[in-house]
């Protein structure tokens, strides 16, 4: 059974509660991008920290990298992305949308009654012409065709012309691999689905560069390597799976892919969050000619140079992120309140605020002890203090926000120096010593680190 369609409700949270709002609001929204708010900033640099911990500090064969997003316009010729990136487009002449041609049976038509484009008996669809996805913009003060310049559709590129540069400063051995975070801009033409699909993102990109023959034992690790990446994030095993890319849908130079899919839920089902190739030494071999520089890889050891092969890992930071929300998102009935409740159910360690601070009354020097709490906690973790209405009320904006302990200061507290620590997820309560609170936390954060890491497969 297909699982229901959870986006709408999670629009409406995700603004509600700070985690993402439209780009531009108050002037109507610019078409396909969106804005992190408090906690969608933290939830997704703690994406962007696993990720980064997973792939380069983990690893003694992974090198970082943070390359500019404007790159000499050539870049993109040898890529195959000026003349390539492109996707079908056809316009309705009847009223004036613009559809992907392959696209036309999962979008709308924008005419009331809702019908597919092409359906209505006057839609006037055009011949598909190739529309190409790269924005275009002019280096300098001079706007003509030789200032000419591309805002990145991928990161990869910054990493390939670096080979040898990251190579030689590091002075790594093949097989090794570097990795990066950025923006990336598609001029994408049926954006949607809240930040699945959008013209802005960020990608955490890693290319592998291995000897030719050894390539398709390299392509194997990485693939489980980063199945088990998510599994550690809390995504649920049974809404990830593998699709493999079929001669069809199979890039020219790739001698394997597959996409690590999501179930998104609803219409929506299960999507690609992940592509994991095999490039061949394409890139390598294009860089090589349109810069008539050698991109060789000297093995000292073999005595003998060769272009390395790359296997990559491609991941979009939002769609992760919006695949954490999905996953996390749930409505449940409170025991013995007439009232649901709405949990983000998070992994603690990506969990925007890790603990809410509440003094039961604001009086009986409550909320002195739980200020100076909060603030020795926030060396270490973050935290929210709120003494504002009733503590079931607190407890459920903080269910909201994903924050996976509550501290509670009472009257007790004062005269006992402890605290009640309650648990997000099935509202168990414990009682701790102040002094114990940060280890506490700490430690509840490292087990359920284990945990993650006990759902590896394979
Ligand atoms: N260098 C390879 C590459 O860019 P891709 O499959 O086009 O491959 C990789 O993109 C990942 O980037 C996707 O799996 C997805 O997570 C993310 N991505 C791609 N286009 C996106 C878009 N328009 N909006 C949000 N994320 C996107």
């Amino acid at each position: 059974m297909p699982r229901p369609d959870v986006l709408d409700s999670l629009v409406s949270l995700a603004k509600r509660r700070g985690f993402i709002f439209q780009s531009s609001e108050i002037y109507g929204g610019t078409g396909s991008v969106w804005d992190y708010g408090p906690l969608g900033v933290e939830l997704k640099n703690n994406v962007k920290q696993r990720w980064w911990h997973a792939m380069v500090r983990e690893r003694d064969d992974v090198e970082g990298l943070d390359a500019a997003i404007l790159m000499h316009p050539r870049v993109w010729e040898a890529s195959g992305h000026v003349a390539g990136f492109s996707d079908p487009l056809v316009d309705c002449k009847a009223c004036k949308a613009r559809f992907r041609a392959d696209k036309l049976t999962d979008v709308a038509c924008p005419r009331k009654p809702s019908k597919k484009p092409g359906e209505h008996t006057d839609c006037q669809l055009t011949e598909p012409r190739q529309f190409n996805l790269m924005f275009k913009t002019f280096m300098g003060p001079v706007e003509d065709s030789a200032a000419v310049v591309y805002l990145r559709p991928e990161t990869a590129q910054g990493i390939f012309v670096n080979f040898l540069n990251v190579q030689q400063a590091t002075r790594q051995k093949v097989p090794f691999g570097i990795a990066q975070i950025g923006k990336a801009f598609r001029n994408e033409i049926t954006p949607g689905n809240f930040t699945f699909r959008t013209r802005e993102f960020e990608q955490m990109e890693m290319q592998f560069f291995v000897e030719p023959g050894t390539d398709m034992e390299h392509f194997e690790r990485w693939k489980q390597a980063r199945l088990d990446w998510h599994l550690g994030l809390g995504l649920d095993r049974d809404r990830l799976e593998f699709h493999q890319h079929t001669e069809k849908e199979l890039a020219h130079y790739a001698r394997a892919a597959f996409d690590i899919n999501f179930d998104f839920g609803g219409s929506l089902g299960f999507q690609e969050i992940e592509g994991v190739h095999n490039r061949s030494d394409f890139d390598l071999r294009q860089h090589q000619e349109f810069s008539s520089k050698k991109l060789e890889y000297v093995d000292q050891v073999q005595n003998k140079r060769y272009l390395p092969y790359v296997l990559e890992t491609s991941v979009g930071a939002d769609r992760v992120t919006l695949a954490i929300l999905v996953n996390a998102l749930r409505e449940e009935a409170v025991p013995g309140e007439q009232e649901g409740r709405t949990v983000m159910g998070f992994h603690p360690a990506l969990a925007p605020i890790k603990a809410g601070i509440f003094p039961l009354t604001k009086k009986d020097g409550q909320p002195e002890m739980a200020d100076k709490l909060a603030a020795a906690l926030r060396k270490k973790f973050t935290v929210f203090y709120d003494e504002a209405g009733a503590i079931g009320r607190r407890y459920r904006r903080q269910d909201e926000a994903g924050t996976p302990f509550g501290i509670t200061i009472d009257g007790d507290s004062t005269k006992n120096d402890d605290v009640t620590i309650r648990f997000r997820d099935d509202m168990g309560q414990i009682r701790v010593s102040t002094s114990k609170v940060a280890e506490v936390l700490g430690a509840y954060l490292d087990a359920d680190h284990a945990r993650a890491e006990s759902t590896r497969v394979g």
